[in-house]
C-alpha cells in the first residue's frame, strides 16, 4: 500500500470508478461530495463491486478486495480533501458553472504540489481554469464510461498548464494500468468524440435515407469494424491491409476522396422524424426497461476482452 493521498470531488458514477482504480493501485483515496447520501451510497457501492469482482477474479492490482476498500475515506469539507493530496480527480456533473465554481474554490485552498484534474466529457480545460493561481496545476483526464474495463484516458491540457502537470498525469494512468494519450492542445470533443461524432453523422444519414436499420450499422461495427478496432487501429488496419501506408493511400485515397465527396451535410441532430425512427430502432434492439441488464452484460464482456488484450500482448 502507498502512503501518498488522491483526492476524488464527486461520489457519482465516475467518481467511484476512479476511486477503485487508484485503490486498486494501493493510493490512500478520499472522497468528497456535496451529498452525505452520495456519499454512504459510494462507499456502500464501491464495498460490494469490490468484492464481486474478487471473487470473478476480476479485481485489479495486487491488494485484496478488503485492502483496497481500507484505502478508502470519505470527507463532506473540501479542505480536508485537498490537505496534502498529491492528485484530485474532479468527477462532479457536467455543468459549466458548477465547473468554475468548484475551480474556484479548490484555487484558494490548494497545496502546491497538487495537481487537479476534470473528468469533464465535454468541456475544454480553458473554459474552467483561466486566471486561477494554480491553473499551471490543472488539466483534464477523461476516461471513457465504465473507467474500470475500458482503459483509455484522455489527457487535456489548457494553454497555461505545465508540461510536468501532464507527464505526472500520464504516468499516474499508467501506474493504474490506464492507457492514456496526451493531445497536444485542447480541441472540443478531445480525440474519442471528435471521431465518434463523425460516426454518429453518417449514421444518421444512412437511418434517415432508409439505407440501413439501426440494428444493421450496429452490425457493421460490432462484427466488423469493431472487430479489427479491438486490437489495431483504423491507421495500422491500412498500414497492414496494403504494402504499407503509402501504398495504401495511393491504392485507395482517390476512393477514399469520392465516397467522401459524397457525404451529406451535418445533420441537426434534434427530435423530428429521423429521431423517431432511430429511436424506435433502438428501442426495439434494447426497450427501454431492459438498459440495466444490458449494462450489465456489456460490462461483463468488455472485463472478458479486456483479460484476452492483455493475454495477447504478453
Ligand atoms: P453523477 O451525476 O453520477 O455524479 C456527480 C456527483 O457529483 C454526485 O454525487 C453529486 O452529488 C456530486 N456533486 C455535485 N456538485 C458537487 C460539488 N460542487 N462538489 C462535490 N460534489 C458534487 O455524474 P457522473 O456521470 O459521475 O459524471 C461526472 C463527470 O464525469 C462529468 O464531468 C462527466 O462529463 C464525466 N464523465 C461521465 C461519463 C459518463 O458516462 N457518465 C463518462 C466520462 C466522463
Amino acid at each position: 500500500m502507498k502512503t501518498e493521498k488522491i483526492g476524488i470531488v464527486g461520489s457519482g458514477l465516475i467518481g467511484r470508478a476512479w476511486s477503485m482504480l487508484f485503490t486498486s493501485a494501493g493510493y490512500q483515496v478520499m472522497l468528497y461530495d456535496i451529498l452525505p447520501d452520495q456519499l454512504s451510497a459510494a462507499l456502500e457501492y464501491i464495498d460490494i463491486e469490490l468484492h464481486r469482482l474478487e471473487e470473478h477474479g476480476l479485481l485489479r492490482g495486487h491488494l485484496t478486495a478488503e485492502q483496497q476498500f481500507k484505502c478508502l475515506r470519505t470527507t463532506s469539507d473540501l479542505k480536508e480533501l485537498s490537505r496534502k493530496a498529491i492528485f484530485i480527480q474532479e468527477c462532479i456533473p457536467e455543468r459549466i458553472e458548477w465547473k468554475r465554481s468548484l475551480y474556484q474554490q479548490l484555487d484558494d485552498i490548494l497545496e502546491e504540489q497538487t495537481i487537479v484534474s476534470s473528468s469533464t466529457s465535454t468541456f475544454m480545460p480553458s473554459l474552467f481554469t483561466e486566471g486561477l493561481r494554480h491553473c499551471h496545476n490543472m488539466l483534464v483526464s477523461h476516461p471513457l464510461n465504465p473507467p474500470y474495463y475500458i482503459p483509455l484516458v484522455e489527457i487535456v491540457p489548457a494553454p497555461w498548464t505545465s508540461p510536468q502537470a501532464v507527464e505526472f498525469t500520464r504516468q499516474l494512468m499508467l501506474e493504474i494500468q490506464q492507457k492514456p494519450v496526451t493531445l497536444k492542445r485542447e480541441v472540443l470533443g478531445f480525440a474519442t468524440n471528435r471521431i465518434q461524432y463523425a460516426i454518429i453523422n453518417e449514421i444518421w444519414h444512412l437511418v434517415d435515407k432508409d439505407i440501413l436499420t439501426v440494428r444493421d450499422i450496429d452490425t457493421v461495427m460490432n462484427e466488423g469494424l469493431g472487430l479489427r478496432y479491438a486490437f489495431l487501429g483504423p491507421m495500422e488496419t491500412a498500414h497492414l491491409n496494403a504494402e504499407g501506408i503509402r501504398d495504401y493511400i495511393q491504392r485507395f485515397g482517390g476512393e477514399i476522396h469520392k465516397v467522401s465527396e459524397t457525404y451529406d451535410a451535418i445533420p441537426k441532430m434534434e427530435p423530428g422524424p429521423t429521431l423517431d425512427k432511430i429511436a424506435e430502432q433502438c428501442e426495439e434492439m434494447v426497450p427501454r426497461d431492459m438498459l440495466a441488464a444490458r449494462r450489465k452484460e456489456r460490462d461483463a464482456f468488455l472485463t472478458k476482452l479486456s483479460a484476452l488484450k492483455k493475454e495477447f500482448e504478453k
